[in-house]
This record gives C-alpha cells, sequence and structure tokens, in this order.
C-alpha cells in the first residue's frame, strides 16, 4: 500500500500536506467575515492586529495542533487520550463534536454558493438579490443543496487521505488563487476603485487595542485557520516525522492571511466601483453574508453578461474554497470513527455524511438556527477548544519543543522555545480573555 506509515494513511509528502491544510484553512471564513469585520473595526489598523494575531495567537497554536497530531498519530480523540487521559479523551469527543456541528451549518452556506454558481450560469442572477437570497436561503431547495454538499465531501474523503482529500485540494486550491488574483487586478483597475479601498483599508486606530476588537480578531484567526477542534491535529497525523512542521505552519498560516486579505481587495472595489456600497457600509459581522450574497451578486448584475460569466467564475470559486474546508470537518469525524471504532473509511464517510445532511436540515429551514450554532460550535467551541489545546500541549504534554524540533532547520530550533513561551503566556491568556467576552455577549 503506498498510502500508508506504520499503517497509517499518509499524504505523499510535504507540498500536499500543506495544500491540504490551506485548503481547510481558506474558506467562507476568509472571504466574508475578514472583509466585513475589517471595514468596521478599523480598517488598516484591523488588517495590522490581525496579522500580528495571526503570528503571535494562530501560529503558535496551529504548531501547537499540528505537533500534537504528528506526535500521536491518531485523530483528536486517540491524540488527546495519550496526552491528557480521560479528560482528553472528552475534549476529543468534543473536538469530533464541533466538527460535525460547524459542517452542518457550514455546509448549509456552501450550498448558497454553488446555488448563485448554478442560476448565474443557466439564467443569470435576478436583478434583486435580496429578494432572491430571501427565497433561496432556507426551505427545501436549501436543504437539498446542503445535502448536495455534504454528498459531495463525504465522496471525496471517503476516497482516502492522498487519492482524496490531498488531491482535491492541489486541483482546487490554485485555481481559487487564480480567480481571486485575477478579479483583485481586475477590479483594480475599475473607475471609483479608489474609494472602496479607501473605505477596506482607511486606517482607524481608535478602537484596534480594545479588548473586543482583539478579542473578535482572534475568534476569527481560530474560525479562519481551523483551530480549536483537531482538524490541523488530525491532518498532521497522516505527516511523517520528516517534515518541517515550524515552517510548513508558517506557510500555512501566512496563506490563510494573504487570502482573506485579497479577498477584501476584490469585493471592496468591485462593490464601490460598481455603486453598490450601501450594501457595506456599516455591516457588523454577523450580517456579512450580505456582502457576498447581496452587495456582490447586485454589483454582478450592474455589469451586464461580463457580470454573469464574473458571477459564475467567482461561486466557483468560493464553493471551491468551501469544499477543500469541509473536507477536513469531515475528516475529524471520520477519523475518529476509524481510530475508535475500526470503521472502514468509506463507510465512516458515507454515515457521517447522512448524519450531516440530516442534521442540516435545521439550519437549511432557519437563519436563527443558522445563527445559532455559528455562535455555539463557530465561536464559543473553538475558542474553549483552543484553550484545552493550549494548555495540554503547553502544560501537560512532556517536552513539547522535542516533536517539532524533528525536520527543523538549525535557526527555527532556536527559537522553538520562544513558541512555548508564546503558547503559555500570549495564547493561553488571550484565548481565556475571548472565551469571557464571548460568553458574557451570550448572557447579555
Ligand atoms: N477555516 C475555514 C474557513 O475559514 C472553516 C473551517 C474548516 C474550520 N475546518 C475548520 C473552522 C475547523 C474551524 C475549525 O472558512
Amino acid at each position: 500500500m503506498v498510502e500508508d506509515h506504520g499503517g497509517r494513511a499518509a499524504w505523499s509528502g510535504g507540498p500536499g500536506f500543506v495544500l491540504a491544510a490551506i485548503g481547510s484553512a481558506v474558506g467562507l471564513g476568509n472571504m466574508w467575515r475578514f472583509a466585513a469585520t475589517t471595514s468596521v473595526s478599523g480598517g488598516a489598523a484591523f488588517v495590522l492586529l490581525y496579522l500580528g494575531l495571526t503570528l503571535a495567537v494562530g501560529l503558535p497554536l496551529l504548531l501547537a495542533e499540528l505537533s500534537l497530531g504528528r506526535r500521536m498519530r491518531s485523530g483528536p480523540v486517540g491524540a488527546l487520550r495519550s496526552a491528557a487521559g480521560a479528560p482528553g479523551l472528552l475534549l476529543g469527543g468534543a473536538f469530533a463534536a464541533s466538527g460535525f456541528l460547524i459542517f452542518s451549518f457550514y455546509a448549509v452556506i456552501a450550498g448558497w454558493t454553488v446555488r448563485y454558481g448554478v442560476t448565474a450560469l443557466l439564467s443569470g442572477l435576478p436583478s434583486d438579490p435580496g429578494a432572491y437570497f430571501g427565497e433561496v436561503a432556507t426551505g427545501w431547495d436549501a436543504a437539498l443543496y446542503h445535502m448536495g454538499f455534504v454528498a459531495g465531501t463525504a465522496g471525496v474523503v471517503g476516497t482516502g487521505i492522498r487519492r482524496g482529500i490531498e488531491r482535491a485540494a492541489l486541483l482546487l486550491i490554485p485555481f481559487l488563487f487564480a480567480v481571486l488574483v485575477a478579479l483583485a487586478v481586475w477590479a483594480a483597475a475599475l473607475p471609483g476603485a479608489g474609494d472602496g479601498f479607501a473605505f477596506y483599508l482607511r486606517p482607524d486606530w481608535s478602537d484596534v487595542l480594545a479588548p473586543r476588537t482583539i478579542a473578535e480578531a482572534a475568534g476569527q484567526t481560530y474560525f479562519s485557520m481551523s483551530l480549536g477542534m483537531g482538524a490541523m491535529l488530525t491532518f498532521a497525523s497522516y505527516r511523517g516525522s520528516g517534515g518541517d512542521l515550524p515552517a510548513e505552519g508558517t506557510v500555512i498560516a501566512l496563506s490563510d492571511f494573504g487570502v482573506a486579505f485579497l479577498a477584501g481587495l476584490v469585493i471592496f472595489p468591485l462593490v464601490f466601483a460598481l455603486g453598490f456600497e450601501e450594501g457595506v457600509i456599516g455591516l457588523e459581522a454577523d450580517q456579512a453574508e450580505g456582502v457576498l450574497f447581496l452587495a456582490l451578486p447586485a454589483a454582478f448584475h450592474g455589469l451586464g453578461s461580463l457580470g454573469r460569466v464574473l458571477a459564475v467564475v467567482f461561486f466557483a470559486a468560493l464553493a471551491a474554497a468551501a469544499l477543500t474546508s469541509t473536507l477536513s470537518l469531515l475528516e475529524v469525524v471520520v477519523s475518529t470513527a476509524v481510530d475508535e471504532l475500526g470503521v472502514g473509511r468509506p463507510t465512516a464517510a458515507a454515515v457521517g455524511g447522512a448524519a450531516v445532511a440530516v442534521a442540516g436540515l435545521a439550519p437549511a429551514h432557519s437563519l436563527g438556527v443558522l445563527g445559532l450554532l455559528n455562535t455555539v460550535a463557530g465561536e464559543i467551541m473553538l475558542a474553549a477548544g483552543a484553550l484545552a489545546i493550549a494548555v495540554v500541549v503547553g502544560w501537560v504534554v512532556p517536552d513539547p519543543v522535542a516533536e517539532l524540533e524533528k525536520g527543523a532547520g538549525r535557526r527555527i530550533r532556536r527559537l522553538l522555545p520562544l513558541w512555548l513561551l508564546a503558547l503559555r503566556w500570549v495564547v493561553t491568556p488571550i484565548t481565556l480573555l475571548v472565551l469571557l467576552l464571548m460568553l458574557m455577549e451570550v448572557a447579555a
């Protein structure tokens, strides 16, 4: 068997692993949440804060997950049980549960992207995106697209790590990058694009160091980098011990940041140049789907047949980004079933997919349920999971630096004690603060 290291499935090598992990990280979170949050939270000032948090919080946490997964060679339940005994077992179970819950609402939104793309292709997007969104966002059609997306995800995950997940990332991630770069260059040349840049990046320093803004940015980092529920941990469990995890983690973190930033460079100039800025001004992060599903379709519609082509390409790229993310969400559930229950991979993917297809009926029928799942699983459970990872790797596991030293270059090895310090004294307190603020917001 090729796809094997010590009896366990494996990536073809470093690039395959890095690409799949970028695929997990880069998703709908990069395309809507980041741009919307930036525009209301300080523009360029927020971008700098977010980059700082990506490096000071996201990257140390990512390396913590990667090192634990590779060291234990197991999905979240097995890895955390080996690291922390019975409490770890519960924690791993909670991770698989968050993967399941996030998948159930995320695939509904992913279904919208497919729906928009198909409509643009077949008949063109309608002139009133508000009415259209109201029609397609909930109901049996939404449920059907959701199920189709879940079935596609299960098909790829069931095919395997290397022939399924890695190959999908290899095809889809370069496509996504190419589409975004081309659109950004094209949008920058539109007359009036400058107002969009000014709005997106207008630096406002007054709020960036407020605890709320920091918490908002950190919460966005966990979600965007797929941290706090064992997705990256699971991916690293399929990585051989020769790889340079610190270098690979840095590439993953910076790519995730880069795509989020780039998406804003597409969205704002385009929306402003075409005069649909009322659709994005003053938007809160939790109304952020308005950018993708209302303001942008309006702008595409205003461009006539060119807009129709752009809409097809753009929504195809969004769906591609979403798919490489849902692969990692389902993989956490599947690897748990394979490792702990000894179920075969295709069976686990089919059963897990069927269960998510059913669970998604609720968010597919109610935006309220969708928002609730996002808050509970996409925000609170991730922050709690991130805190748990920081504590387990920072304090419980013996000699955490040793695993990252394997395969790392000498210069990076000298920086690793700094990583442990950051994990203990930057990631842990900030994540605790984020979790408390999130809980207070829910209680209020
Ligand atoms: N990171 C993805 C995005 O930005 C979503 C995602 C995939 C995710 N896997 C995850 C989020 C695991 C949290 C945990 O869209």
